[in-house]
């Protein structure tokens, strides 16, 4: 007798190999074709435009979102900034008070080193870039954020990588880098060293507030954006006089 064929449900693949084995097959390959198999479900990036147009709406619901408490204590939103066909996005943590009054990531004095840090040190246009932070609304006296606002609020970062798809992620500081890489290491052990976020290349730095107040670490963040520049075959600009 045949054996009965397994209905689909949670238990579809016990049952497709139960299946088998009463069929007689004891073994089963992996398919040749794997990789292509992995490419059809990891498709190759859509063009920027594309990608601008899907995030249009995420940035429309993210503006009413509802789904924390920091709803209630916001000016508004705060999306995220720069280009949708970005090779490097940028991750952060939250927005602070000028984050909250302009709407834009990175605009206080964070922002301003970060902006620094990409344009005087990477050599790359601010705009060339994608930033966006683990909450897109900023807590009360910028205390760090809460669990459960980090939960309520991981849906809108992870479409918006799965849109950008950009070739690397750098997380500033432990808030973005404990989100992408799911541990709960400090952020001077994980910075310098690559990790992996759905197999995109993470580099965890440290994040430009911290820098302000301990400006002697701006060589590490340095070593780790240069080792982003190479990880992209980007030539690093060459540096007269001034380190940071
Ligand atoms: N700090 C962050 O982490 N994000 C911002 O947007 C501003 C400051
Ligand atoms: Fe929504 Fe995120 Fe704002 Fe909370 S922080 S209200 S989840 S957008």
């Amino acid at each position: 007798m045949t054996p009965a064929r397994p209905r689909p449900g949670s238990d579809a693949l016990r049952e497709t190999l139960a299946y088998y084995r009463d069929l007689g097959v004891a073994e089963l390959y992996l398919d040749e074709r794997f990789e292509e198999h992995e490419e059809i479900s990891n498709p190759p990036k859509r063009p920027a435009s594309e990608v601008a147009a899907l995030l249009q709406p995420l940035a429309h619901e993210v503006s009413g979102c509802l789904k924390c408490r920091l709803c209630k204590t916001r000016k508004q939103t705060v999306f995220a900034d720069g280009s949708p066909g970005a090779r490097i996005m940028f991750v952060g943590e939250a927005p602070g008070a000028d984050e909250d009054a302009q709407g834009v990531p990175f605009v206080g004095r964070a922002g301003q080193l970060l902006t620094r840090m990409i344009e005087d040190g990477m050599g790359l246009p601010r705009s060339s870039v994608y930033i966006a932070n683990v909450l897109k609304c900023r807590p009360p006296d910028n205390r760090n954020p809460e669990p459960d606002e980090i939960a309520a609020c991981r849906g809108y970062l992870e479409s918006q990588i799965d849109l950008v798809k950009p070739e690397v992620l750098v997380a500033l500081g432990k808030f973005a880098a404990h989100f992408l890489l799911e541990t709960e290491e400090g952020i001077t052990r994980l910075r310098g060293k690559w990790g992996s976020y759905r197999g995109i290349p993470v580099m965890p730095t440290l994040h430009p507030s911290y820098l302000l107040r301990q400006p002697a670490q701006k060589k590490e963040a340095w070593a780790d954006l240069l080792a982003v520049l190479a990880r992209l075959g980007i030539e690093a600009p060459t540096r007269k006089g001034k380190t940071s």
